[in-house]
């Protein structure tokens, strides 16, 4: 069997002042891997490049320049030697209203300026509970890739919003059915094997039992990555 290289991305989200970002990056320094992709706030973005692992961002816009204030253009992040950005995150469909339109734009953008789009699909706790997660993860990756037929550059991340932050994951079990459907979906699009990165709670003591699920292809870490120490257990363990 093709095993797929695995992959190790660290969403600080909207956290750390400009002193404690310079000491996490002093404390990053050893990783040395271009599948750890390091995603901060995208005002520290330039103090983490040239490392010996990627960089991403956290959203991008979906046009490239003009009137949109407050906004960080595809092209712009891909001329600065940024790799990858995440689209869809829940929290901007959350709390920014991001429809699967507004991201189906913003995934074309990241690929047509060469960004690995790390892809973020999940369901809620209650349509989970109402046997709606295949559903739902089926009909957002289809509307979320509408008409892009290269898929080479997207990773679907895996995030079901009721474990993000809380401490809570699905069993392994469950984890490796939505993996197996996302992969169908996605050979069904244009028979390409992508990446699927689970995302949700991931921490330095369960990533063992994460990582062991053969249908993952790497993890989307959050708050356990703001720790440089918990991080790299989770690198250890995902890319050893
Ligand atoms: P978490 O966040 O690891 O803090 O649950 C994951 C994410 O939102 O990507």
């Amino acid at each position: 069997m093709y095993l797929m290289e695995k992959i190790v991305a660290a969403n600080l989200k909207m956290n750390k002042t400009f002193p404690e970002i310079q000491e996490y990056i002093r404390d990053i320094n050893d990783l040395s891997n271009e599948n750890i992709v390091i995603i901060p706030t995208s005002i520290y973005v330039p103090y983490f490049l040239n490392k010996n692992y990627s960089v991403g961002v956290q959203d991008i816009e979906y046009n490239e320049f003009g009137e949109y204030t407050g906004s960080l253009s595809p092209k712009q992040v891909s001329s600065m030697g940024v790799k990858y950005t995440i689209v869809g995150h829940s929290e901007r469909r959350k709390h920014y209203n991001e429809t699967d339109d507004i991201i189906n734009k913003k995934v074309e953008a990241g690929l047509n300026n060469n960004l690995k789009v790390i892809l973020c699909v999940g369901e809620t706790k209650e349509q989970r509970e109402n046997n709606q997660t295949k559903d739902v993860i089926e009909k957002e990756i289809l509307n979320d890739l509408k008409s892009i037929s290269n898929l080479e550059n997207v990773i679907i991340a895996y995030e079901p919003i009721w474990a993000i932050g809380t401490g809570l994951i699905p069993k392994a079990d469950e984890i490796k059915e939505v993996s197996l459907l996302i992969k169908d979906v996605i050979k069904n699009i244009n028979g390409s094997n992508i990446p699927v990165l689970y995302g949700g709670s991931v921490n330095d003591t369960n990533i063992k039992d994460i990582i062991r699920i053969e249908e993952i292809d790497g993890v989307l870490v959050g708050s356990a990555s703001l720790n440089p120490s918990k991080l790299k257990v989770i690198i250890n363990e995902v890319l050893k």
